[in-house]
């Protein structure tokens, strides 16, 4: 058991957090991370309260572990964050960290996560939208660098990036991009990172549900094409997409 000041914030009993990865973040992929004593994330963009009331408290039947609600919201998915409100302040009083992606850090967001009783988090692409995340009352960050997988806000290295908010935040900086083993897990705790959100390794659980001939050629690793910066239409670019000869 390792213990950091994210292990103590939120009462994991290891330093991981499993990434939001869109629809594969689902109940099943978090209940099972939570019971194995990390934070598992769903993603709750796509659920309407009542939705959300019996998929986490589901969950809850299912684990005592420690699981959270993830929000992607670029202006191209969120218009108006009013929209997002009733959604967030339900999933406040369900889970125990609440989280939100893409956009300038919102302390009104911040505040509806507190009044409903959980611990709010950003994951950010820069220090500056870490110093903004801090300063809107995020209890915990998510440093996000450019090695990391699906939408990416980072643009410089992990390491660079962590090593400027560490110096510029006091809450617990969680480190995201390219982690897959615990190698990288121990680099970046020596790094002084409170613990590791990992997404693209998650992808190969079972419980994640993706499809076999992806989670076979993502564990044979056999990149043979590579596309550049394919932007996502709706929420801006993603990594760069490689496609695999036995896909
Ligand atoms: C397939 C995929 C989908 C993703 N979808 C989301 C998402 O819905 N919300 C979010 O906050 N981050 C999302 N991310 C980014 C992760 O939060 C995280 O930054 C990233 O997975 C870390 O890098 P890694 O994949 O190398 O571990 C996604 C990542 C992947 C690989």
């Amino acid at each position: 058991m390792l213990k950091t000041r994210f292990t103590d914030l939120t009462g994991c009993k290891v330093p991981i957090q499993q990434a939001a990865i869109g629809g594969l973040a689902r109940p099943q992929l978090a209940t099972a991370v939570s019971e194995a004593g990390g934070l598992g994330m769903v993603y709750a963009g796509s659920f309407d309260p009542n939705q959300m009331t019996e998929v986490f408290e589901d969950m809850r039947r299912r684990t005592s572990g420690v699981f959270g609600a993830n929000f992607l919201i670029p202006e191209a998915f969120v218009s108006d964050l009013n929209e997002i409100h009733e959604q967030v302040e339900t999933a406040s009083k369900l889970v125990k960290v609440v989280e939100f992606f893409y956009r300038q850090p919102d302390p009104s967001l911040i505040d509806l996560v507190h009044k409903g009783g959980a611990l709010a988090s950003w994951q950010v692409g820069s220090n500056e939208e870490a110093v903004a995340a801090a300063e809107a009352g995020c209890d915990m960050i998510v440093a996000q660098g450019v090695e990391a997988g699906g939408h990416v806000r980072g643009k410089v290295s992990l390491l660079t990036l962590l090593s400027q908010v560490l110096d510029s935040v006091k809450v617990p900086v969680l480190a995201a991009g390219g982690i897959g083993s615990g190698r990288a897990l121990a680099a970046v705790l020596a790094a002084g990172a409170s613990g590791v959100r990992v997404g693209t390794r998650f992808i190969a659980a079972t419980e994640a549900g993706a499809h076999p001939e992806y989670v076979k050629a993502l564990i044979a690793g056999e990149r043979r094409t590579l596309l550049l910066q394919r932007p996502s239409q709706r929420a801006g670019p993603t990594r760069p997409i490689e496609f695999f000869a036995s896909a």
